[in-house]
Order: structure tokens, then C-alpha cells, then sequence
């Protein structure tokens, strides 16, 4: 582990020693875009952020006050974090509940609990605890070997998902079964084959996929945002519509659904709960995210207190943001690489033409195919007419080699 202090780097001042421990300090495992964002409204409200990532440059590293370089499952690792901060949090699920549960035992305060982590961080664990809960979800079962996926292709039919059960996302944790012949090729894919705990989903049959972001505090207070629908292209969030066009009726039931899912994990700082909306008007949790939330981004811009903002206040044990809608609605477009090169950004200058278009550039130094670089979120006073501009604000922006 080493640790980098760019002011120090740079052979600029360094801080007084006065200044250690006058600031609320937050540490943040994880040094991607999640992080960058907590990271910029924890500076906002004067923290100071302590970022650990495993490689030295990160969007996070590239703001923080001070980051670590390491593995964040090494306890040592960890525990340097937390010596160097009030409050550790997570912006990814992939940390070792079990590391942070050292932490938390040697005294440290880790929002979300580890715990809570630990649930999470293993579908097959969190989407049963939900159940538990009376929470209707995908019908579900753990398979420990390949030839058990006909018995389950048999009482839950093809399609069928294949997912692991932890350290997934952007779908790459995920294979569709449409037919026998696709089961040994997915089995090996997702890594059954070398021991890598899966298991089986009802296939749904969705017309949307739903998100909320809620955040819980310390005292179980909540602020749930507005209901919004997510598009997903190959697997990744693409855009993001606030709110979501359904009936009242429709976001009144998901709202309840994710409220009591959030509470059946004892969620604290803001998850996102991802949902499908079925054909017959049924609405299941897809899956729980224990940290912010790419469908929360709008919230930037358009509430009064962003999901990132209440994700520091409720880690810290402050009042909780209003997560009123500013505007009668907004549409996010995530800005996706499409070739590994170095992530050099080009046609940002036309991005910014678009007028009421925000542009949020995470600057990754590589691009890769569908890799979130960035993303634009533009209000409006229809769905229709915020779209139309974050559309054409996306559509400027081209990464690394891209024509
Ligand atoms: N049971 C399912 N039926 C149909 N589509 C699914 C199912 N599970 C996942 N998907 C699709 O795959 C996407 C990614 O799956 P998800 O389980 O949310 O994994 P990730 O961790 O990659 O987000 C979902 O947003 C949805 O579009
Ligand atoms: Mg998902």
C-alpha cells in the first residue's frame, strides 16, 4: 500500500498540522465516478475525503484531499483508511463484508454496516432476505453444478437467467439461457466451472425496468426520490427518465416496494433498487445496490438534495435533503466508450452548445467498450423535450478513438 498527497507531490504546501481533524473526514473504498461524486458534494459541505482505490489514478483520487493506493481487502489496507477518517463508505459492493466487519469491530463507524454489505454483496443472500420480507421478486434458485440447470430450466422454463452471485454488474455477471445448448458455454462464461457460486433467475418478462434511490439514516429516516425508468442496452444503463412515465398508482406501489426492501436490509446512506415492472402489472425487485446509484444521477440536477449529497448526510448522522424535483422532469444519457483507447474526450465543445444539457466527464484515462465516461442530464418541462436535448448533447461526444 502506498499512499499519495498531491500537494506534497507537487512540492506545493502542505497542510498545517492544525488543520488535521477540523474537518469532517470521509473515506470512500472505491475511487470510480460514484466516489468522485460522493467525493465533490462531501468538499461542498466542507469534509474533507479520503479515497482508496487500487490503482493510483482514479476519478476519485483525482479530487480527494488525500488517497490511499492499495487492496481494499487487506485489513491493514483498510484499517490505514479508516485511522485517517470519521466515517468509512463504500461506492462498490465488492469489498469483503468480512473486512469491513474488522474495521467496524475495532471501533471504526462503516456506513452501510458490514452487515448490511455482506447481505448485499450476494444476490442469491439479499434477493431471499427480500423474500423473507414477503417482497415479490424473480422466482430464484442457487444451481452448485452444471447438470442442475435442466431441473431448473424444467420447473422455471427458457429463457432463464444465469447470474453470479457476487461481484457483478453492467451485466457481466449475467447469462441468458434461451436454449440446452447455451447451458455449458454460460456455465464456463460466468466461471461455475471454477468453483464461482451462481445461480438461476425466472426469466421476466418486463415492459420497463424501474429504479428508486432511497436514502436511509441513522434513525431509519428516509428520503425516497421520485420513481424513474431505466433503459438498458446490452445489459448497461443507458438512460434514466424522472419520473417515470406510469400511472400514480404504478410509482405508489414501487415506492412501497423499495421503501421495505431497503428496510429488510437495514440500508443506511442511499441504495438504489432496481425493479421490473411485468406485462401482467406485477412489480418484482430485480436487485439492490448497497451504495449510490447510476439511476440516481439526475438527482444532480434535478432535486433539491442530490443522492450523493444524502448519502454523506446520512453517513454522518445529518438531517436528510428534500428530494423534491426541481423541474417537471429530466432524462440522464450515460456517455458509453466504444473502443479501448486512451480516454481522450472530443466534441465537447458542441456537447456544451446544447442549451440546458449538463455535461459530467468522470476523466478516466481509458476508454473502453461500454465504459461509463460520463454522463448528461438535461431538465425540461416534458420527458419528451428533456430527452430530445440529452440526446443530442450525448450524441456530441466521441472518447479515444472513436469517429
Ligand atoms: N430475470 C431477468 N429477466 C429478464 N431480464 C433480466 C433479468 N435479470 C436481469 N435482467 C436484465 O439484465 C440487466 C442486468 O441484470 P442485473 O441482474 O441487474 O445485473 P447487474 O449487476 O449487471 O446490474 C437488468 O437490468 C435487466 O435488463
Ligand atoms: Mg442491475
Amino acid at each position: 500500500m502506498f499512499e499519495t498527497y498531491d500537494r506534497e507531490v507537487l512540492g506545493l504546501v502542505p497542510e498545517p498540522a492544525a488543520v488535521a481533524g477540523l474537518h469532517p473526514r470521509l473515506g470512500i473504498v472505491g475511487g470510480g465516478q460514484l466516489a468522485r461524486m460522493t467525493a465533490m458534494a462531501a468538499l461542498r459541505l466542507g469534509c474533507d475525503v479520503v479515497v482508496l482505490e487500487r490503482e493510483s489514478y482514479s476519478p476519485a483520487a483525482r479530487l480527494a484531499t488525500h488517497s490511499l493506493v492499495g487492496d481494499w481487502n487487506d485489513p491493514g489496507t483498510l484499517r490505514a483508511l479508516a485511522s485517517r477518517v470519521d466515517v468509512v463508505t463504500l461506492e462498490n459492493e465488492f469489498v469483503e463484508a468480512d473486512a469491513l466487519r474488522v474495521l467496524a469491530d475495532g471501533g471504526s463507524t462503516v456506513w452501510p454496516s458490514p452487515q448490511t454489505v455482506g447481505l448485499v454483496q450476494d444476490k442469491l443472500r439479499q434477493k431471499q432476505r427480500l423474500a423473507d420480507a414477503g417482497l415479490p421478486v424473480p422466482r430464484l434458485r442457487a444451481v452448485d453444478h452444471l447438470d442442475e440447470l435442466e431441473a431448473a430450466a424444467v420447473e422455471f422454463g427458457l429463457p432463464l437467467l444465469l447470474k453470479a452471485r457476487r461481484n457483478a454488474y453492467d451485466g457481466k455477471g449475467n447469462a441468458t439461457l434461451r436454449s440446452r445448448a447455451d447451458f455449458a458455454p454460460a456455465w464456463q462464461r460466468l466461471g461455475g466451472g471454477e468453483g464461482r457460486a451462481l445461480f438461476v433467475e425466472a426469466f421476466c418478462d418486463f415492459t420497463a425496468e424501474l429504479a428508486v434511490i432511497i436514502t436511509r439514516g441513522q434513525r431509519g429516516e428516509l428520503a425516497v426520490y421520485p420513481v424513474v425508468e431505466t433503459v438498458q442496452r446490452d445489459h448497461v444503463c443507458h438512460l434514466v427518465r424522472a419520473p417515470a412515465p406510469v400511472p400514480k398508482e404504478v410509482a405508489a406501489r414501487v415506492t412501497e416496494v423499495a421503501r421495505r426492501a431497503v428496510e429488510a436490509v437495514g440500508a443506511v446512506g442511499s441504495f438504489g433498487v432496481e425493479l421490473f415492472l411485468t406485462r401482467a402489472g406485477e412489480v418484482l425487485v430485480n436487485e439492490l445496490a448497497p451504495r449510490v446509484h447510476n439511476s440516481g444521477h439526475y438527482s444532480l440536477e434535478a432535486c433539491v438534495c442530490s443522492q450523493f449529497e444524502n448519502h454523506v448526510r446520512a453517513v454522518f448522522g445529518w438531517p436528510l435533503g428534500s428530494t423534491r424535483m426541481v423541474a417537471p422532469a429530466a432524462v440522464m444519457v450515460n456517455l458509453l466508450g466504444a473502443v479501448r483507447a486512451p480516454g481522450r474526450v472530443k466534441g465537447l465543445e458542441q456537447a456544451l452548445a446544447v442549451p440546458g444539457a449538463r455535461v459530467h466527464l468522470y476523466g478516466k484515462a481509458m476508454s473502453g467498450v461500454g465504459r461509463k465516461l460520463g454522463h448528461v442530464t438535461a431538465l425540461g418541462s416534458s420527458l419528451a423535450e428533456a430527452e430530445v436535448l440529452a440526446r443530442r448533447c450525448a450524441r456530441a461526444i466521441r472518447f479515444g478513438g472513436e469517429t
